[in-house]
């Protein structure tokens, strides 16, 4: 695979229908998903799940990226090579997440920043070195009574500005996911408000830092109820209103949007996608980049043991399938079965 500009790599990931693995759990998290099927999450059990996924037949033709967390991009597989080979040899480019983690704003308001642009740029020379293609920061936005405010979405998108700048001076494309969270009760309309909000001031920083556009991808929430809302909204009223929001506030340029899938169920992140691009009417490539949307089915098979591992990779390869299908907007229910 010969990439040679930031262009080029952000288009392969998303090309045909492709889309992101973010398996880029932090040790925390990752700890949490396990403790789900009583697991314990030591680095051997991490390194066999991760491998299980990586090795998954799904991969192929499905995943053009995978999101690796900084203990994954160092690990080998069972056989000694590297994971960052077994990825490759899947056709998918490896990345890494670059952020560090939330602190709250002092201002008792509950919200808070992401950190990590000190020694940023030393690691993502390492990472290159390492075959880093792509990296992630993560900014967390939440919505309740008078926030976000202004400030945390300012604070919170010019980091993302500066992350992505020291990321593509070091060759990489960087990922910017401004994540609106769905908890909460608000309704689909605040949801809006909010995500648009937080995409103008992004683009903004972006463009005001002389960030390439067309070397980045950009990876939202959808647009929908949350998820205490009492009346949630349809698979239609998500896609058009998560479209709505795009168009009016992401450039045309951008090469790619892969959407997290931040609790949504399953089917619901592959339905909403699927719904976004029967819709059409847009110039990037509207795709995914799920963690538990793609990862939860084969966790739950996989249980931790080895006689599991064929039939979780099977679990996983089939969401891959799926979601590539919404991706290219010819997924039906009936492809379910
Ligand atoms: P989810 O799809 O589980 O939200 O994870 C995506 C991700 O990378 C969050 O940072």
């Amino acid at each position: 695979m010969s990439l040679n500009s930031l262009n080029e790599i952000a288009e392969y990931i998303v090309s045909d229908g492709k889309g992101i693995l973010a398996a880029d759990e932090s040790t925390g998290t990752i700890k949490k998903r396990f403790d789900t099927i009583d697991t314990e999450s030591n680095e051997n059990n991490r390194r066999t799940y991760r491998e299980m996924l990586f090795q998954s037949e799904g991969m192929k033709d499905n995943i053009g990226g995978v999101i690796l967390f900084d203990e994954t991009i160092k690990q080998n597989a069972a056989d000694g090579s590297s994971l960052v080979s077994v990825i490759l040899k899947q056709g998918a480019l490896p990345g890494i997440k670059v952020d560090k983690g939330l602190s709250p704003i002092e201002d008792g308001s509950g919200e808070t920043v992401t950190n990590g642009l000190d020694d940023l740029d030393q690691r993502c020379k390492e990472y290159y070195k390492i075959g880093a293609k792509f990296t992630k920061w993560r900014a967390v936005i939440n919505i309740g009574d008078g926030i976000p405010s202004d400030n945390c979405i300012d604070e919170n998108m010019s980091r993302l500005a500066q992350y992505a700048k020291i990321v593509q001076v070091n060759k990489m494309v960087p990922i910017v996911e401004p994540e609106v969270l769905m908890d909460g009760s608000h309704d689909i309309d605040q949801c809006y408000s909010a995500t648009s909000r937080v995409l103008k001031s992004l683009f903004a920083h972006l463009v005001d830092l002389g960030v390439d556009i067309e070397g980045t991808i950009l990876k939202p929430n959808m647009v929908i109820s949350g998820s205490t809302c009492p009346e949630q909204a349809g698979v239609q009223e998500v896609a058009k209103k998560t479209l709505k929001c795009l168009i009016e506030n992401v450039p045309e340029d951008l090469p790619g949007i892969t959407f997290l899938s931040g609790g949504q169920s399953d089917i619901d992140a592959t339905a909403h996608l699927d719904a976004m691009n029967k819709i059409g009417g847009f110039k990037w490539k509207l795709s995914f980049s799920y963690g538990r949307a793609l990862q939860q089915a084969a966790l739950k098979t996989w249980m931790g043991k080895d006689e599991n591992i064929h039939s979780a990779q099977a679990a996983f390869s089939h969401r891959a399938l799926m979601n590539k299908e919404a991706a290219l907007g010819i997924w039906n229910k009936d492809s379910e079965n």
